[in-house]
């Protein structure tokens, strides 16, 4: 008779992982069937960590028993006692954190007992990338530069792609590292390093894989960083101006000379002719 009593009682949890975003609250779903009505004080919940079975929230004797809820969970967690009795153990959590993430178990007895886990996983978004060049000018197709790719605050790890103009994944040469902050959310930060070509275009995406959610920036590097150098542009007209100046000094030079040779050439001819006259 008492192992029918155990039976009587069966929970239902969600099969998939529950995502939730960081800083929102979550519902984690638990409902149990049962045959006979009871009073709430009949009823005891409890929720804990599945790992460490350390208490998340617990409900006995017609009320919250909090005593030995882990402080993290302090001030941020409810159960829907008006519903209670119909079979919805489900609880509140607000202000998830990415702390919060991992398996939940749900434990229910009325006249029988149950329990069954469900997995809680975050997400946060990431911003929009933004991409910085480097070196950032007198830059020249052949030169080799890093493009740096960074997207804050997001949750978990972002796949990154990196793409030329044409959409062809480039897999070469980069390199890409996480940071957490405090929160625990990342900073993701990607460097591509790459030759250029005349108009290059790159586009850094950044894919969330628990909320299917794609941040991508693209940047072409053209005329405006592509230049003439401007220090090497005035060298190069300073000295053409010196070689100009060079040269019509040289010229000026030359002209003097020839005529001096020429006048002298002429005062020779002169001398010359006098001799065969006195000769
Ligand atoms: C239980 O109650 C909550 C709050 O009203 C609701 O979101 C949830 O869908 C209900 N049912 C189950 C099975 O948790
Ligand atoms: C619920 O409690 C009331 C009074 O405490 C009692 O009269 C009633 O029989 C109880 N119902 C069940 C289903 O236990
Ligand atoms: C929870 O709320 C109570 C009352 O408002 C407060 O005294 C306590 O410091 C809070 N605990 C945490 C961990 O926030
Ligand atoms: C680029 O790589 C991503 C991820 O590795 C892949 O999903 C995508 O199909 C690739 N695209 C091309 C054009 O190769
Ligand atoms: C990667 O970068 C290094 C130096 O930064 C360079 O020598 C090498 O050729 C690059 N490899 C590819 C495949 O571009
Ligand atoms: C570079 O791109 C600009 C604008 O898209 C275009 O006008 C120019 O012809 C391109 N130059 C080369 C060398 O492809």
């Amino acid at each position: 008779m008492l192992s029918f009593l155990f039976l009587l009682l069966k929970i239902q949890v969600p099969d998939l992982p529950v995502v939730a975003l960081h800083g929102k609250d979550v519902t984690l779903k638990c409902s149990f069937s049962h045959t006979s009505p009871f009073n709430l004080s009949d009823v005891t919940v409890f929720w804990q960590l599945t790992d460490t079975k350390r208490s998340v929230h617990g409900f006995s004797m017609g009320q919250d028993q909090l005593t030995e809820q882990a402080e993290s969970y302090a001030n941020r967690t409810s159960l829907f006692l008006s519903q209670l009795t119909m079979g919805n153990a489900s609880l509140l959590l607000q202000r998830v954190a990415v702390a919060d993430e991992g398996s939940y178990t749900c434990f229910v007895r009325v006249q029988g007992h149950d329990s069954a886990a469900l997995l809680l996983q975050v997400a946060a978004p990431y911003t929009k990338p933004e991409v910085t060049l480097e070196p950032e000018s007198n830059l020249r197709p052949g030169d080799e530069v890093a493009l740096t790719c960074v997207a804050y605050g997001g949750y978990p790890k972002a796949d990154v792609i990196w793409q030329d103009g044409s959409g062809r994944n480039l897999t070469d040469n980069i390199t890409t590292s996480v940071v957490a902050n405090e929160q625990g959310l990342f900073t993701m930060t990607s460097v591509l390093t790459v030759v250029l070509e005349p108009n290059s275009s790159f586009n850094c995406r950044l894919i969330n894989p628990l909320l299917s959610e794609e941040r991508s920036i693209f940047v072409t590097v053209t005329g405006q960083n592509i230049a003439f150098p401007p220090v090497a542009l005035w060298v190069t007209v300073g000295l053409a101006v010196c070689l100009l100046g060079l040269l019509i000094a040289l010229a000026a030079v030359c002209r003097r000379k020839i005529k001096e040779s020429c006048e002298e050439a002429r005062r020779e001819g002169r001398r010359k002719k006098k001799k065969q006259v006195q000769g």
